[in-house]
This record gives C-alpha cells, structure tokens and sequence, in this order.
C-alpha cells in the first residue's frame, strides 16, 4: 500500500488496523483522504490474510471532526454531488465489507466521522468520544450517507433530533441508543475494537461473510425477497466444509478449526 499521505495500515495478525491520520485537522475528511480510505478497502478486499479490520483516528482529540469544511467551501452545486457521492461510494464499501469493520472512535466523530463510523460494522467508543451531524448549521446536511444509516441504527426520532440541532451526544449516551456497542476508556480503545474484531473472526469467514450479505442487503429490500435470500446462503453454507467443522466440533466437545470453504 504505496503513495498513502493521511491513512496508515498496520497488521496484527490476521487484522488490519487502519488509521485515518491528519491530526493537524482532526482527521478532517478531504477528498484525498477519502480517497485513500477508498484505496486501502480496495487492497484489503482481495488480501486473504486480512480476516477483519478495525478504522480509527490518530491522537487523542478525533476520531474524524467532519468532511473537510476548507475544502467544502469552494464547491459548486455540481461539484457539490460529486463529494457526496464520492464519500458514499467509499463508505458503502466499507459498509459492504466482506470481512468485519470495527470502528474505534476516540474523541470527536463529527458530520462525515459520524458517517464513516456508521457504514462499519460496529462501533466501540472511549469515553471522550463524541457523536454529531453539525451540518445544517453550516447549511448543508449530511450528505455521505448520514441522513440514512443514522435513522436506520437508531431510529427516525433520535436521527431527526440530532440531524435538525447538530448538538453531540457523549458517548454513554450513544451506548444507550445502540449507536455504540461498547465504552471504554482512551487507553483501552483501540485494545478492546481488536478484541471486539477477533470475537467476529474466530468465526468461519464464509458464514460471517453471509450473515453480512444477508443482514445489509436484507435493509434494502422487502422482507419476502429478503427472506429468499437468507434461505439461499443458508443452503449455500450447508455445502461448505466450514460448516461440517462447526457442528462436528461442537458434537465433539472441541473448538472448531474452520477453513474458510
Ligand atoms: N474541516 C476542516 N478543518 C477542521 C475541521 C473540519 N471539519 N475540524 C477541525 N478542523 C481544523 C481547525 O480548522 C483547526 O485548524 P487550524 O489549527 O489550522 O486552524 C484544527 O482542525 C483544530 O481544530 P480547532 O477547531 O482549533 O479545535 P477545537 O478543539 O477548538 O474544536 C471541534 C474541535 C471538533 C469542536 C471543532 O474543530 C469543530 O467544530 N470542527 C468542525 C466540526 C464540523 O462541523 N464537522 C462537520 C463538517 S461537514
């Protein structure tokens, strides 16, 4: 992974741990940045020793404070669709990861760090995080996604009430509101999104694989076609080795050594 200016890949063991580093902005999201985020989920889509991978931000002070405002300001309507659909593409891809995503979020996760920390998989917080969608008092509004995945994880009064006054909440409080799964402190952050990941990927990565397909694209469509497709990728994972290894293992009184076929 050559040519990387704000994001940073380290690997331990089987996962990648991706760092959005611009700390002199507080990890502001420029179109570089984004881009790169982009880059990297591109690589480690195809690497088959990544088994998950956790996304934070570098410092203490931000996860992400928000699409880059310096930058937002000098765009035109046209370029205005371009950013967002820009962001968008590259946050569902992350949010259509084949692998888990776990985000990490220490500090400020503001308007598109909000955003991004929505399209992972799961969220784990320090206790000086904390979550917002400052656009509309900046006369935009989220426009990487947030107006439709925040309403999605914790239902349309709570994102409409955050949308339409931009005010933060604290991470105790996104816990209660299921934005969160987990608070711990700074020093144990990054720890406990690794810890997390690895409760997902001692799992066979055909069936977390499915249950992500299952789950995502079940949000998309009606519940007959989304039970049709949950039916088929049940009967897919009936033929894999994987699961002969699960059920044997657990008949036998053992863990389970899964292969991935
Ligand atoms: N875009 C561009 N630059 C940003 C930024 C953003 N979203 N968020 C922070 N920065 C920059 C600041 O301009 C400042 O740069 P400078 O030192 O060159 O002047 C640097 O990051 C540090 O931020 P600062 O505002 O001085 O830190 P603070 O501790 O006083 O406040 C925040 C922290 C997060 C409350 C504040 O930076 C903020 O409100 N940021 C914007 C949040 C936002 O509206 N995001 C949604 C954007 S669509």
């Amino acid at each position: 992974m050559s040519d990387l200016n704000y994001v940073r890949v380290e690997w331990d063991g089987d996962l990648a741990v991706v760092t959005i580093d611009r700390q002199d902005k507080l990890n502001a999201l420029n179109g570089e940045v984004i881009d790169e985020i982009g880059k990297v989920f591109t690589d480690l889509l195809v690497d088959d020793d990544v088994r998950g991978v956790v996304l934070t931000g570098a410092g203490e002070k931000a996860f992400v404070a928000g699409a880059d405002i310096a930058e937002l300001v000098k765009m035109g309507a046209v370029d205005g669709v371009r950013v967002s659909r820009q962001g968008q593409d590259v946050f569902t891809a992350i949010e259509r990861f084949p692998k888990p995503v776990v985000a990490a979020v220490g500090g400020y996760a503001l308007g598109g760090g909000l955003e991004v920390a929505l399209a992972c998989h799961v969220r784990i917080a320090s206790d000086n995080a904390r979550f917002g969608l400052p656009e509309v008092g900046l006369g935009i509004i989220p426009g990487y996604g947030g107006t439709i995945r925040l309403a999605r994880l914790v239902g349309l009064g709570r994102a409409v009430e955050m949308t339409l006054t931009g005010d933060p909440i604290r991470a105790d409080r996104a816990e209660v509101l299921g934005l969160v799964s987990r608070v711990v402190s700074r020093a144990e952050l990054l720890d406990e999104a690794k810890a997390f990941a690895r409760r997902i990927t001692r799992h066979g990565p055909v069936a977390v694989r499915a249950a992500l397909e299952s789950i995502y694209r079940g949000v998309d469509t009606s519940l007959n076609e989304a039970l049709a497709f949950e039916s088929s990728l049940f009967g897919l994972l009936a033929s894999t080795e994987d699961m002969k290894e699960g059920m044997t293992a657990f008949l036998e009184r053992r863990d389970a050594e899964f292969k991935g076929r």
